[in-house]
């Protein structure tokens, strides 16, 4: 399988900042095959221009979103549905810690999430914290099997600056009893404080599938970077 890199850009970019970011790290995508899959998950008002953009130099890139309504259509003022993004996004993150924390989501919300993601043919990346919340979450959606998680714990999240990675050898320890307990064959990516300093650590365990970077993926020649080297991890 080979390797997934995805840059987390949160609450981060207007518009030209994203078009220029995309300018400064397009050139360094290699093209045919061996690629990492490179995903950018933007905010919504970014992920039209981006698309835009990709398609018209025909970029090896993917586009995810950030978050999604938990309902289909109607009165929602603010909120942002599948509907709506289905054709514009191929993945959606679900359930990040920061939903969590900051905006009261719960894994009930994560769970319904998920089902609606599935009906418009939606890639869900669901953020779990430890294996309680997978456990939680299997309680309510038929199967995760069509999903790709991501092994987040919130402590190694980086702040202000400072990057709090976990080890390497305790996130395999973690990722393959995600895989053993559940039995699937998903994708489990890693995530927390990634850089150019600790990627290949992550990146050279088989049991991890890829990384989702925060912070490091806000500078174009810094994620460029990071990609380049996701590459040298290609298909096991
Ligand atoms: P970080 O963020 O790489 O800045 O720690 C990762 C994330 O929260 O997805």
């Amino acid at each position: 399988m080979k390797k997934i890199i995805v840059a987390n850009w949160k609450e981060n970019k207007t518009v030209e900042e994203a078009l220029s970011w995309l300018k400064v790290f397009a050139p360094s995508l290699a093209k045919g095959e061996n690629l990492p899959g490179v995903i950018i998950c933007a905010s919504f008002p970014l992920l039209y221009p981006l698309r835009e953009e990709i398609g018209r130099h025909n970029l090896s890139l993917r586009l995810g979103a950030q978050n999604v309504s938990l309902y289909e259509k109607g009165a929602y003022t603010g909120e942002v549905s599948v509907r709506q993004l289905a054709g514009l996004v191929d993945y959606v993150l679900l359930g990040h810690s920061e939903r969590q924390k900051y905006f009261g989501e719960t894994l009930e919300d994560v769970a319904a999430k998920i089902n609606l993601c599935w009906r418009y043919h939606l890639a869900p990346f669901i953020f779990l914290r430890d294996l309680g919340d997978w456990r939680a979450l299997e309680q309510n959606v038929p199967s995760l099997a069509e999903t790709v998680l991501v092994y987040e714990p919130p402590a190694a999240i980086s702040k202000a600056g400072v990057y709090r990675p976990e080890e390497p050898g305790a996130v395999v320890r973690v990722v393959s009893s995600f895989k053993a307990v559940s039995g699937l064959s998903v994708p489990v990516l890693y995530g927390g404080s990634v850089n150019e300093k600790n990627i290949e650590g992550f990146l050279a365990a088989p049991e991890i599938d890829g990384v989702v970077v925060g912070q490091a993926s806000l500078k174009p020649d810094v994620f460029a970077r990071l990609t380049k080297i996701a590459q040298r991890y290609g298909p096991s």
